[in-house]
């Protein structure tokens, strides 16, 4: 990777980051790098001082009036884990979509072998839409969870959380949001929006480094640890700490990737979110565009009329997802994923569960020229490929 590399993979993980989360990191590396919450010498509690800041930036992000109600993880997978396996009890209907990614998915599903669950996955409108009414319709005396993304990693599309979250306060089942593609870009507000836990990765939207992420969990709600273990607090206790966040943080945690995230939030919040969603998105329109010019292209998902976040997956006629992406990488210096983005749910809504998908993903960072590098190349790629196939 280099500085010409043509980077539309930031639905995975965002990249570049601003240089303040690498110059955080290094910075913590060499002056606070102690152990958080540990020991009250000036590093330890320097390094603690990393990570309540970093909470403070987050909590203003996404309008939470406690910091310590935010756990820090490792990414969104151990924040769903953590959420799902701490609620949820033997013989508990669960709500979920058809949008889902994995992270989501197998936790249920090894809920359902282990402890006995139940599961509703909802299907989509024919635009690949979560619809409220349809959560609604499935809720049961016995739901006790509603968890679903609030922007689908494949198609883009949103899931209207604020609505769902009302219907959830209504019917007293709690709300599980995976923001893995919204947080950084959507207007997230807890309360608003009736999310009882938000799940968070800090490698995306929000612009820090991998091994980063969050869970926000409602001040009234209470969950069986994920893990247990050191916390520097109540160390005599054979008994997790109930306090927040300690219960939720067994083990030392990233401070110096936390201290790149922090900066990666301030950034966000500088630039607001609704200044990088409007870029990214007139990005998106022109990918979008370009593509649908093009012979032979078929674009997955609703069009730009239809509210969305940057993701764009499309496949090209007789080419296999996988040898583009490689071809679009070694030819063209384009980096983009494809495959099945560990939602095979997705591809089974958007009727591509046995080719899979070429997903490009533009950042704040993303370039016009970036797209129409990504345009043309696609165009010679369907075009070989056509001739060869007349
Ligand atoms: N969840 C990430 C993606 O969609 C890794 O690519």
């Amino acid at each position: 990777m280099n500085e010409s590399t043509i980077y539309l993979d930031n639905a995975a993980t965002s990249w570049p980051k601003p240089p303040s989360v690498w110059e955080a990191m290094e910075r913590t590396m060499r002056e606070a790098a102690a152990n958080p919450g540990r020991g009250s010498h000036r590093m330890a509690v320097q390094a603690s001082r990393v990570l309540f800041e970093g909470r403070k930036q987050l909590a203003k992000l996404f309008r939470i009036g406690n910091p310590n109600d935010i756990a820090f993880t490792l990414n969104t997978t151990h924040s769903l884990n953590t959420a799902l396996q701490g609620w949820l009890k033997p013989g508990d209907h669960v709500i979920t979509t058809m949008l889902e990614h994995n992270s989501i998915r197998r936790p249920l599903e090894a809920l359902k072998r282990k402890i006995g669950i139940e599961i509703t996955y909802v299907e989509t409108n024919a635009l690949g839409l979560v619809e409220a009414s349809s959560i609604e319709r499935a809720i049961r005396p016995d739901t006790t969870l509603i968890a679903l993304t609030h922007s689908s990693n494949l198609l883009g599309t949103i899931t209207p959380v604020g609505e769902i979250g009302q219907i959830a306060r209504r019917k007293g089942v709690k709300l599980l949001v995976d923001a893995a593609q919204s947080a950084g870009v959507l207007d997230i507000d807890v309360e608003a929006m009736g999310i009882d836990m938000l799940a968070f990765p800090g490698h995306k939207g929000l612009m820090g480094p991998q091994g980063t992420g969050g869970l926000y969990l409602h001040p009234d709600l209470e969950l069986e640890p994920l893990m247990h273990g050191g916390t520097g607090s109540s160390s005599e206790s054979i008994e997790q700490p109930t306090t927040r966040p300690d219960r939720y943080e067994a083990g030392t945690p990233n401070t110096a990737g936390i201290a790149g995230l922090t900066e990666g939030v301030k950034f966000v919040l500088a630039e607001t979110p609704a200044k990088i969603h409007r870029q990214e998105l007139k990005l998106t329109r022109m990918l979008m565009e370009g593509l649908s010019d093009l012979e032979g292209i078929t674009l997955l998902g609703p069009g730009m009329e239809t509210e969305r976040t940057a993701i764009v997956s499309f496949l090209i006629e007789n080419v296999d997802p996988a040898a583009a992406a490689f071809q679009l990488d070694r030819q063209f210096g384009i980096a983009v994923r494809a495959g099945f983005h560990c939602t095979p749910l997705g591809h089974r809504t958007a009727g591509t569960v046995e080719t899979g998908a070429v997903r490009a993903s533009p950042g704040y960072f993303t370039t016009e020229s970036d797209i129409v590098s990504l345009i043309n190349a696609t165009r010679e790629i369907a075009l070989t490929h056509g001739k060869s196939h007349r």
